[in-house]
């Protein structure tokens, strides 16, 4: 499968760095929920999910981190490295996350509220449920 990797416009000054995140603008949807993670053992992998409905974006705004995005009929790992750029996890994409940075901050935006009945977290029901 091919990552669709999102690139937000940096406005950088010799104050530092910002970046707007604007649902239906930057970000495909509209913007309900907002998460990150953090401290995450670098050994640690986490995710093991896809969702039914809600779409994310997600952006690593310090360190780095890695994905692997799974849409059943292909994989791709994306590595995570910038603030300006952000990668859209779709609905139906199992997605893991690994290689998390000592100093890793994962920020993702949502589509939705946190809904457990929206979660799919066993990857053979996910493959049937894709196929
Ligand atoms: P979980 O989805 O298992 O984390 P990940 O898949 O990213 O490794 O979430 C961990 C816990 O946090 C779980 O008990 C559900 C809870 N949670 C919320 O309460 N709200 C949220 O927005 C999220 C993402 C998780």
């Amino acid at each position: 499968m091919t990552p669709e990797i999102i690139v937000f416009k940096e406005i950088v000054d010799q104050r530092g760095g910002l970046v707007a995140l604007e649902e239906h603008k930057n970000i495909p949807f509209t913007l309900k929920r907002v998460y990150y993670i953090y401290g995450t053992p670098t050994d640690c992998r986490r995710g093991f999910h896809a969702h039914i409905a809600l779409r994310q974006v997600a952006v690593c705004v310090k360190g780095t981190c890695t994905f692997l995005l799974d849409n059943g009929h292909g994989k791709v790992d994306v590595c995570l490295e910038s603030p300006d750029k952000g990668l859209l996890i779709d609905k139906m994409v199992w997605h893991e996350m690994y290689d998390f940075s000592e100093d890793c901050i994962l920020m993702v935006l949502a589509s939705d509220i946190y809904c457990e009945s929206d979660y799919i977290r066993d990857y053979n029901h996910f493959l049937k449920a894709v196929h």
